[in-house]
């Protein structure tokens, strides 16, 4: 197994691994990477959904789909899901399109989101469609003492209402004023799970709430911390190779996906870990 740090702050590359053979040790050291690291891309993987979902569950129970991807019915490999813009027989295969996916943690709009996102390039784009990952613990680390002050204590509504691509939800109303919007409250500054790291957890910036706050305060301070937390310095944008393994720590990090070419193919298999707490 080759290890190479793809930022300072944020990613581990690994090569020269079968992750349908890895033994304990093999995976203990993918963990402790994932757990340090954010985000693994393992290089050069060829799976079949059912091997996608058991490598997932070395990481932790496998949690179902969004009830809005339930498009994938594989009975070895039911909690997987596509993401995909390609339409067949008239019909999307997968979800998101081919728009931008703005900045989000996934799932945060549920009491206890995921740890572990996984996602596996079957086909892939060059030309846009990469994926951007900043890492939240790097992030609160330094930042400025009179903005972390300010946080001190805080929550954020994070409203379930619409995907990260912009689309409403099956059977949601369009949100007119975010203190009322549906979905779930988590300390601003959340510690981790496992490690007990603290790390910044916004969510995602449309339709936010700084809980308790007057809405143009709270639209104020959540534009500061955005514009914090998206600094060069704690990102990296993974430039997808057909094949490449992702994993990251849905804990502590955000992700965000760039637009590409609707007419080319994108085809990528999801499925993500529930979180022990
Ligand atoms: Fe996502």
């Amino acid at each position: 197994m080759e290890i190479r740090n793809l930022t300072p702050v944020i990613g581990a590359e690994i090569t020269g691994v079968d992750v349908r053979t890895l033994d304990d040790a093999g995976f203990s050291k993918i963990e402790e990477l994932w757990l340090q690291r954010c985000l693994i891309v393992v290089r050069d993987q060829h799976l079949t959904p059912a091997e996608l979902c058991a490598f997932g569950r070395r990481f932790g129970e496998l949690e179902p789909p969004p009830a809005s991807e339930a498009r994938r019915r594989d009975e070895e490999a039911a909690e997987m899901w596509i993401i995909s813009n390609v339409v067949e027989n008239g019909k999307p295969i997968g979800a998101l399109g081919s728009g931008e996916a703005e900045w989000h943690t996934d799932m945060s709009y549920i009491p206890s989101p995921p740890s572990a996102s996984v996602l596996y390039g079957r086909e892939v784009v060059t030309d846009g469609g990469r994926t951007w990952f900043g890492n939240m613990m790097a992030a609160l680390e330094s930042m400025p003492p009179d903005l972390r002050e300010r946080l001190e204590g805080r929550t954020i509504n994070h409203d379930a209402s619409y995907t990260s691509a912009g689309d409403l939800r099956k059977g949601m109303q369009a949100v007119t004023n975010v203190t009322a919007a549906p979905g779930a409250r988590h300390p601003v500054i959340r510690p981790h799970s496992v490690t007990a790291r603290e790390a910044l957890f916004t969510g995602r910036r449309t339709n936010s709430w700084v809980v308790g706050m007057d809405v143009a305060e709270s639209e104020k301070l959540l534009d500061e911390i955005w514009a914090w937390c998206t600094r060069d310095e704690f990102l990296h944008v993974h430039e997808w190779r057909p094949n490449d393994l992702l994993v990251w720590d849905n804990r502590s990090t955000i992700h965000r996906r760039e637009a590409f070419d609707a007419s080319a193919r994108r085809v990528m298999w999801r499925c993500q870990v529930r979180d022990v707490a």
